[in-house]
């Protein structure tokens, strides 16, 4: 005997209501870890560790470094512009490693404004006084309290808060 149409259409609805939830997590980005991907790159390595952390590729999609490299020149009000090859190298590299599973449909430039991010920093775990420490200075110096996040290290077990 053939299944009801209706049965059908209500485990179809039951589904995707079940995946709606899952996604809705870190307002529907579901990212996972940012994990370091095994092959490094020396350019992005020397070129993107200058000013800050280089960012490990994992903690953006795909399309956030598609649209910050596009703009180097105009980067969080800094000229951080490269070579057109230095450029398409990196952002390749990038891109072939981003998270897979950030689902946002918008492509955000700050790691430090997703909703994942917020939800792992929020006030009743880190004093909202901390972020003002000289030994932390902002929310994107992650190294002030991953001591591994160079080497893509972000679990909560390794972290410790400067004093
Ligand atoms: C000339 C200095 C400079 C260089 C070089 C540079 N950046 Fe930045 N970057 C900045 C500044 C300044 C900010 C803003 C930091 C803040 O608001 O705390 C920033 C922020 C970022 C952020 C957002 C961090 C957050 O707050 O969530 C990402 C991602 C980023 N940079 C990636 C890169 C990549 C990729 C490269 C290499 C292509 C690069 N940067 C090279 C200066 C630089
Ligand atoms: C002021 C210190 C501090 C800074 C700076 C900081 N974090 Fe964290 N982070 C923490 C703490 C504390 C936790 C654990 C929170 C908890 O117990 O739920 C955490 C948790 C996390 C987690 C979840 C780890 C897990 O095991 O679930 C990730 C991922 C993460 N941080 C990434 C980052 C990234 C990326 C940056 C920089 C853009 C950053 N953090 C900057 C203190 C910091």
């Amino acid at each position: 005997m053939s299944h009801h149409p209706l049965w059908t259409l209500a485990t179809i609805f039951t589904l995707a209501l079940g995946s709606l939830s899952a996604q809705a997590k870190y307002n529907g980005e579901d990212r996972g870890r940012p994990v370091m991907p095994a092959q490094n790159n020396a350019k992005w390595q020397a070129e993107c560790s200058s000013c800050h952390l280089a960012f490990p590729p994992g903690l953006l999609p795909a399309a956030s470094w598609q649209k910050m490299m596009g703009e180097l020149d105009q980067h969080f009000g800094t000229d951080a512009s490269l070579s057109a090859a230095d450029t398409t190298e990196i952002t390749n590299y990038l891109v072939k490693h981003a998270s897979n599973r950030w689902t946002a449909n918008t492509a955000p430039l700050k790691i430090t404004e997703s909703g994942w991010y917020t939800s792992k920093h929020r006030a009743k775990e880190i004093d909202p006084a901390v972020w003002k420490r000289a030994s932390v200075k902002s929310r994107s110096n992650c190294i002030a309290c991953h001591r591994d996040a160079d080497k893509g290290e972000f679990d909560e077990d390794t972290v410790r808060i400067p004093k």
